[in-house]
């Protein structure tokens, strides 16, 4: 029995709610604990395709118990959609769904809030994935937050809502010249809410503190990826969450000496969505193909993601900040056709050598790649369930990963589904 943190290594869509649902096998409880709706996390099972933004990805499996822990900031619309969505697909989440009674509400003027901040930088967006992620965030720290415990107190939800709509109302009026919010019209929305989410909210720290000291496992599912984490990522090109393994502790309740394994999840190769520096970027034919084959398109927003080569040095950062115990590498099949395939094992920044990355955007994005280049396999992998089976040269490319990351690999990934996993 063990508790298990999975987090991403890069960027974020790294493939984690595969690893996620590979692990959940073995796992009693499937637990998100930051991010909101930002987040996309696509399965395959058989025929069939399921994108998650709120849910634990483990609610596919009758069995399990998911949690979303107080790290998280919730839309209720969201989450309800994604229930229902399910009951369509004959899986039901009464009895195996806790929502913390702390997390974070995210409210319809959060996410107008995000759109306007966004519209009225000129040069400087960030690309958010306008889900009211950052000034729900931003409420939380700022103590004017609306939890989901408030909304089993009408009175005291109606008093928080009237106090933020009316700040809001006037940021959003004499600031950014937007359209302002109904507050009544949404007291009415959010107490439809309230009904149909009251038998979910509870304290969820308690029931994880139970349920690791009964020796049940626990997975915790990270969304997004270290560089986008507030703190150790490449801020201010960042989501508002820290999405590193501490935050599992944070986001949830449980303390860090109950932690057995960090998992870090990284490509085969390196993708970001939205803005900010990326040294290993592609814009040329290869990138495209990345893209194509990889199908490197948004599963929140549907924005085309931007692809390049396997950056060790992202990796390495990740491996430091999330102390990770082991790498999952997956879409190892997507590099099946290229002859050759660079490795970034550190940059070149104002004519030196670095192994690390530096802290500020404008540094970072005058860093070279130091490319090392890799005879490609040249052959397809997707078949392969045994690294023997591995083309020589695909396990040389993962040796040299493991190397120069400092961190042994645990999972390879050849394709979507849960059989084209190797274990190693
Ligand atoms: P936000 O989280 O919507 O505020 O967006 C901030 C940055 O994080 C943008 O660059 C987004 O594209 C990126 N981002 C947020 N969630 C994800 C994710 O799940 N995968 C990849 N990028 C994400
Ligand atoms: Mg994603």
């Amino acid at each position: 029995m063990a508790v298990k943190v999975v987090v991403g290594s890069q960027w974020g869509d790294e493939g984690k709610a595969k690893i996620v649902d590979y692990l959940t096998e073995e796992a009693d409880i499937v637990v998100r604990f930051q991010g909101g709706a930002n987040a996309g996390h696509t399965v395959v099972i058989g025929q069939e395709k399921f994108i998650f933004h709120l849910i634990p990805t483990g609610i596919i499996h009758p069995d399990k118990i998911c949690v979303i822990g107080n790290g998280v900031v919730l839309d209720p619309a969201i989450l309800l959609e994604e229930k229902e969505n399910l009951r369509r697909k004959g899986i039901t989440v009464e009895g195996r769904l806790l929502i913390s009674q702390n997390a974070h509400l995210v409210m319809p003027y959060h996410k107008l809030l995000d759109r306007a901040k966004e519209e009225s930088k000129a040069e400087r967006k960030i690309g958010t994935t306008g889900r009211g992620i950052g000034p729900c965030y931003a409420d939380k720290a700022a103590r004017v937050g609306i939890r989901a415990a408030d909304l089993l107190d009408e009175g005291l939800f109606r008093e928080k809502l009237i106090q933020n709509i009316r700040e809001k109302n006037e940021i959003l009026a004499k600031i950014y010249g937007w359209e302002t919010i109904d507050g009544e019209k949404v007291f009415r929305e959010y107490r439809r809410f309230s009904e149909r989410l009251r038998p979910f909210i509870t304290d969820t720290s308690v029931f994880l503190h139970q349920a690791i000291k009964q020796g049940r496992s626990v997975l915790f599912e990270g969304a997004q990826g270290t560089l986008l984490d507030m703190d150790q990522g490449t801020y201010p090109f960042v989501t508002s969450s820290n999405t590193i393994a501490g935050s599992a502790c944070t986001g949830s309740g449980i303390g860090p000496t109950q932690i057995d394994e960090v998992i870090g999840v990284a490509k085969a190769y390196t993708s970001r969505v939205g803005n900010g520096p990326f040294p290993t970027e592609l814009k040329d034919a290869a990138g495209e193909r990345i893209r194509e084959l990889g199908q490197e398109y948004g599963a929140t927003t549907g924005r085309p993601r931007r692809c390049g080569w396997f950056d060790a040095v992202v990796v390495r950062l990740a491996s430091r900040v999330n102390g990770l115990t082991s790498l999952a590498v997956t879409r190892l099949d997507v590099l099946d056709s290229f002859p050759t395939i660079n490795i970034c094992t550190a940059y070149r920044y104002k004519g030196e050598v670095i192994e690390d990355m530096p802290a500020d955007p404008k540094s970072l994005s005058q860093c070279e790649p130091v490319y090392e280049t890799w005879n490609g396999w040249m052959c397809p992998t997707s078949e392969t369930r045994s690294l023997k089976q591995l083309p020589e040269a695909a396990r040389a490319y993962l040796q040299r990963i493991a190397e120069l990351t400092q961190t042994r690999i645990s999972i390879v990934s050849v394709g979507p589904s849960r059989e084209q996993t190797i274990q190693l």
